[in-house]
């Protein structure tokens, strides 16, 4: 029985879906496959049962032409017609059950496949979700997305089809050449002459297909980059007019895979017909010294005939189990990449010692915070301390570093020096989920999932009655919503695209809200914010601040003035820090510079 998915797939890489981006497939490691055995045990029975019935199909396909070989010796020349018919029932019987068999087989490989890599796939997410932001910083969502998806198929691949192709064709392989033996040695060895050639073939196909195969996954993975980020900047290339060589980027990717992809075709083009020809030639010495021997009465027509048969079983399977090669080695790559994901510690784990938040006021200190995205820090020795209730603007030029305190201050990030405390407790030492409720943050771009608009405010706080997502509307202005076709109902799409960026935000804001927290973290939440609603922003900011912890990085001048301190950040220090009335009052200080060009833009 073949493999699904076929032997002669002409070097077409279909079975071999993409493992992009970028990072090239290393050589299979030992015990990579072992880390899939845990996947398989919720499944034994059903995984076993596969097993046995590919042992089933393997025999059926083995005992055709021994049947024929009994049939010819002790039927036809013995004419004996009992002989013959239950040969032929024999017959009858090997096809009904390899052909079950296989049926069955294929069905449960499929579906124990099926499960596993559900499994895996939804573990993969999981431990994504639990990764800290900065991972996510760090890694293109593209390649995240990869992992759970195209490798994930590749590995189903080797799974379900490749399994069964390696057992079964193993299998085969091994019978045939132990049957063969245990018939007639010599003939045997007479036909194994061509085992030199033929492992010699192999092995060179091996090695070239590996590096083709490779080009052609490397390929794929750039036609697929190239795709996606040609997409997900169609404004900017629309908006540029560079439709053209936009599309000739891809063509040119196109091409170039193209091409890989025909470099496989004609290696296969060489080794499968050539393993065709040495089948050949191995029949026709068979032929030839069988019939020698059969004619000295050294050996029976039906062995010879047996032997045929189980020659041209010898070769089948030789060639699937080379094609097999590269669907083994992207599942191979990509169940590393996979690994790769799960075993990325999740960086900002909650620590065994960690406690709970108990509710807090909203004392928020950073003591002398070091930090780096990677080597070199971007905040130097930061000292802040915001008192419960007061709002802290944070103001400076871009890439002062606003936006990173900020994150520290919402715990994404641990400082690599110093400690960020709330209400006294050290942030490394607390719970997360203690934290994140009774904090929000508000990040610049409003994000939206796809659903209700009801589901989106109340992301947070998913329990949250239509009252209360209504009133959280209301109280930020959100009057948009009365005009909503469907109102609460309304369902947005994933990005938002039927709200404009400053619905969007008030969107956000009403979610952030909704869950009334004790500590807002606003990052430069208005600036897409209409005037007319830009008047009525202020107010609803206010009262959100309003007795709570506040943190905003803000641009516009009336947010700041009415902050209760200011600082103002330039090149990861806090250069400034004060009221505004002290600030202003700094001669020639940064801030009061700042206000008298705002004061300048403003008149
Ligand atoms: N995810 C990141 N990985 C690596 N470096 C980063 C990352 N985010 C920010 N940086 C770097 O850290 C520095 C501070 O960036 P930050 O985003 O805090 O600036 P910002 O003050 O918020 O600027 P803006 O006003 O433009 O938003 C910059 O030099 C930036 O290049
Ligand atoms: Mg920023």
């Amino acid at each position: 029985m073949s493999a699904r998915g076929g032997p002669m797939g002409g070097g077409r890489p279909g079975g071999n879906v993409p493992s992009w981006v970028g990072d090239g497939a290393r050589p299979a490691q030992r015990g990579l496959l072992r880390r899939l055995v845990p996947y398989f045990r919720p499944y034994l029975w059903r995984t076993l049962a596969t097993l046995g019935l590919m042992l089933v199909v393997t025999a059926a396909g083995l005992s055709v032409p021994a049947l024929a070989q009994i049939g010819i010796d002790h039927g036809i020349q013995d004419k004996d017609k009992t002989v013959l018919a239950i040969v032929v029932g024999l017959f009858v019987v090997a096809g009904a059950v390899g052909w079950i068999a296989g049926l069955g087989q294929s069905y449960l490989a499929s579906w124990v496949g099926e499960r596993v890599l559900l499994d895996l796939r939804e573990d993969t997410f999981r431990h994504l979700m639990d990764l800290e932001l900065g991972y996510h910083e760090r890694t293109p969502t593209g390649r995240s997305v990869s992992r759970l998806t195209s490798d994930i198929e590749a590995l189903l691949q080797l799974v379900t089809d490749g399994v069964t192709s390696l057992v079964v064709n193993g299998l085969t392989l091994v019978g045939v050449v132990v049957i063969l033996f245990l018939y007639d040695w010599r003939l045997a060895l007479i036909a194994f002459v061509i085992f030199p050639p033929l492992a010699l073939a192999t092995a060179a196909f091996r090695v070239y297909s590996a590096r083709r195969y490779r080009r052609v996954r490397e390929r794929v993975a750039d036609v697929l980059a190239t795709l996606q980020e040609s997409l997900s900047g169609i404004r900017v290339v629309q908006g540029f007019g560079r439709q053209e060589s936009t599309s000739r980027r891809l063509a040119e990717a196109n091409e170039r895979y193209q091409q890989a992809n025909y470099s496989t075709v004609r290696l296969s083009g060489l080794f499968f017909p050539g393993v065709e020809a040495m089948a050949g030639v191995a029949t026709v010495v068979i032929l030839y010294f069988g019939s020698q021997m059969v004619l000295d009465d050294a050996l029976t027509v039906g062995v010879m005939v047996a032997f045929i048969g189980y020659l041209s079983s010898f070769f089948d399977p030789i060639q699937q189990l080379s094609q097999l090669y590269n669907t083994f080695q992207s599942a191979m790559a990509a169940l590393e990449k996979i690994l790769g994901v799960l075993e990325t510690e999740p960086r900002l784990d909650d620590t065994p010692d960690a406690v709970d938040l108990p509710p807090i006021r909203g004392d928020i200190v950073l003591e002398s915070v070091t930090f780096g995205y990677g080597d070199e820090p971007v905040i130097h020795d930061v000292d802040l301390s915001i008192a419960a209730g007061e709002t802290l603007a944070l103001v400076g030029p871009t890439g002062a570093g606003k936006s990173t305190i900020a994150k520290l201050i919402a715990r994404f990030y641990d400082p690599d020096d110093g400690r960020v405390l709330v209400d006294g407790h050290d942030l490394r030492h607390v719970r997360q989920a203690s934290l994140r409720g009774q904090m929000a943050v508000v990040p610049q771009e409003g994000h939206l999932f796809a659903g209700t608009l009801r589901d989106n405010v109340s992301f947070g706080r998913p329990d949250a009655d239509d009252d209360d997502v209504r009133t959280a509307l209301s109280a930020v202005g959100a009057d948009f919503v009365d005009g909503l076709p469907d109102g609460l109902d309304t369902e947005l799409s994933e990005r938002g695209a039927d709200l404009s960026a400053g619905q969007r935000q008030l969107v956000a804001f009403a979610r952030a809200l909704l869950t009334d927290p004790r500590v807002l973290v606003l990052d430069e939440a208005t600036s897409s914010i209409d005037l007319r609603t830009e008047g009525r922003i202020e107010q609803v900011l206010a009262e959100l601040m309003q007795g709570r912890t506040s943190v905003v990085i803000a641009h516009r001048l009336s947010t700041i003035v009415r902050a209760d301190r200011i600082a103002v950040v330039d090149d990861g220090r806090i250069v400034e820090y004060g009221t505004h009335d002290q600030l202003i009052g700094v001669p020639g200080g940064r801030y009061a510079r700042l206000y008298g060009a705002w004061l300048a833009t403003a008149a």
